[in-house]
């Protein structure tokens, strides 16, 4: 059935997924949050599609998670609902997800583009954790991406004080890619979408697979699964084609497999 708070299309190779609830500032309730992760999915299991983008419609991209959804609840409900296993599923989408933040992208909304596995932004774009001011703290990974993303000292300072990150700040600190003009954003982050779909999409995942290995594994470990995945590759297609192409100085015909 259609999706009710989000909107998706396909260009070519690549999956676009848009935050569409304007009138609230595409504040994400729980069936928003499921919809977008089932049409990430449906997205990932699709032969054609390589690369996800990740967008707002209207203002921003999204102002957080629901309050008048989470304004009543009680922490027994909280944990009966167990809402964060559509975000665990976030972690098992092998493309690359793209975000392409504009406006505010504040507590959920925040801590959806700390997923994507790239990230680029407006100018006006304005990051943070601002559930401090609601007496609530992030729930999604805020803490843990943030912290390991900007580390301890700027982590506490913003998390503490819901004070909001510019878009040149978060550019600074590693949180995003790339700026672009405002009206140059999508434009842009298609044209680098569909420059990423071209990469050979073995190689892709695997470098996925173990850039967030890293992130949170020791060197010892990380580098154990980046070995195994590296071996892994030498039995693609697309391993022969690339390294024969350039032998034969031509360009590889790349065909995921
Ligand atoms: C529900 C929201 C909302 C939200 C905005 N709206 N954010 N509704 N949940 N998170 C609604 C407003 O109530 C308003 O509805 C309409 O969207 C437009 O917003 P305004 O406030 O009028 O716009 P503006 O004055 O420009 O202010 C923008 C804003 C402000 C600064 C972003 O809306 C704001 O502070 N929003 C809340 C931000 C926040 O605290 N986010 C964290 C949520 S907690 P009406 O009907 O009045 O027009 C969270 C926890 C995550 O994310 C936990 C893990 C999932």
């Amino acid at each position: 059935s259609k999706p009710r708070y989000i909107e998706t299309r396909t260009d070519g190779p690549v999956g676009f997924i848009e935050l569409n609830r304007p009138e609230v500032l595409n504040a994400l309730n729980r069936v928003m949050v499921a919809e977008i992760l089932a049409s990430m999915e449906e997205f990932d299991r699709n032969d054609t599609i390589k690369v996800i983008v990740l967008s707002g419609k209207g203002r921003c991209f999204a102002a957080g998670a629901d309050i008048d959804e989470m304004a009543e609840a009680d922490s027994v409900e909280m944990e009966l609902l167990n809402q964060f296993t559509d975000w665990d599923r976030l972690s098992w989408i092998k493309k690359p997800i793209i975000g392409a933040v504009h406006g505010f992208a504040l507590g959920g909304a925040f801590e959806l583009a700390l997923c994507c596995d790239l990230l680029f932004a407006a100018e006006d774009a304005e990051f943070g954790f601002p559930e401090v001011l609601l007496g609530i703290m992030p729930g999604a990974g805020g803490t843990v991406r943030l912290t390991k993303l900007a580390g301890k000292t700027k982590a506490m300072e913003w998390l503490f004080t819901g004070k909001r990150i510019l878009a040149k700040e978060a550019r600074d600190f590693g949180i995003v890619n790339q700026l672009f003009a405002k009206e140059a954003l999508m434009e842009e982050t298609a044209r680098y979408a569909h420059q990423l779909a071209k990469m050979p999409p073995l190689s892709v995942r695997y470098i996925k697979e173990s850039v967030l290995k890293a992130v949170d594994a020791s060197i010892y470990e990380g580098m154990q699964f980046e070995r195994k995945n590296f071996s892994l590759l030498f039995s693609s297609a697309d391993q022969k084609e690339g390294m024969r192409a350039f032998m034969e100085k031509r360009k590889a015909n790349f065909k995921g497999r």
